[in-house]
């Protein structure tokens, strides 16, 4: 049994602020287990009482897990004054008031962001310790080649002396531009192109299209959103293909 107090449980659904849910809850808007309740300092268990707001039932969540195909030109960010953020594009019917982006993709990057109020997971699909993988399309100015794929899975050195950890590189062909895919775990700041930079190669677009085993929905247009499913959140901790970097024998054989 875990009481909280309700216009606390309601605003953390997304039904308003605490001030606004209090209101609802003075009003009588507000019944527990088919009673009305006048106070929003009143307790519930979330998990167990059914709640209804003015006659609709609340469908309780504690956390949220969004999925979104992020467009350019907005930032991984839950607030900025001057530039709109990934969690300005979440509809109203999504929106919790601690949405936040797990992980960022640069102002340019697109496709597949996990928004979330869950801190925890955030935290789990983030840490490279979680070797969770990070699959982007990323086209270049250049061939990629055994050279860049080699020096990719050595773990490119950056400009700044930073070793990155062994990443996985695969030329994509792809008529007049030039692409390739790059599979990471780790998220340091525009690591995909700073790897890119020191192996002689600019990144002029970047689209990350897999975490873990889940993959970008093809049928999310850029800047929508909508909720991950149970099984897709475990997909993001499933790894795609069992890790084959640094697994190579004395032959160069996996
Ligand atoms: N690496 C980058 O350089 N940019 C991103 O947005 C993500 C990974």
């Amino acid at each position: 049994m875990f009481m909280e107090r309700l216009d606390k449980i309601l605003a953390s659904q997304g039904v308003g602020s605490r001030k606004e849910a209090g209101l609802l809850i003075r009003r009588g808007l507000v019944e527990v287990n088919g009673a009305a309740v006048s106070r929003p300092e009143e307790k519930a268990d979330p998990e167990r009482d059914a709640i209804s707001v003015a006659g609709k039932p609340l469908r309780f969540q504690r956390h949220l897990y969004l999925m979104m195909n992020k467009p350019a030109g907005v930032v991984s960010a839950s607030r900025d004054s001057r530039e709109k953020t990934v969690v300005d594009l979440v509809p109203e019917a999504l929106f919790r008031r601690d949405l936040f982006p797990a992980g960022r993709l640069d102002r340019d990057t697109t496709g597949l962001l996990i928004l979330t109020d869950d801190g925890d997971f955030a935290h789990r699909m983030l840490s490279p310790k979680k070797h969770v993988y990070k699959l982007y399309e990323a086209t270049v100015d250049g061939p990629v080649g055994t050279s860049e794929i080699e020096k990719f899975e050595a773990g490119v050195v950056l400009e700044d002396g930073t070793v990155c950890l062994p990443a996985k590189l695969t030329a994509a062909g792809g008529g007049s531009s030039f692409k390739a895919l790059v599979e990471i775990r780790e998220g340091k700041y525009h690591q995909v192109k700073k790897m890119f930079l020191a192996v002689g190669r600019r990144v002029l677009c970047l689209k990350r299209v897999r975490i873990g085993s889940l993959e970008l929905d093809k049928t999310l247009k850029e800047g929508e959103c909508r909720e991950l499913t149970k099984r897709e959140l475990e997909l993001v901790f499933q790894a795609k293909n069992k890790c084959v970097i640094g697994l190579k024998n004395a032959d160069g054989q996996i």
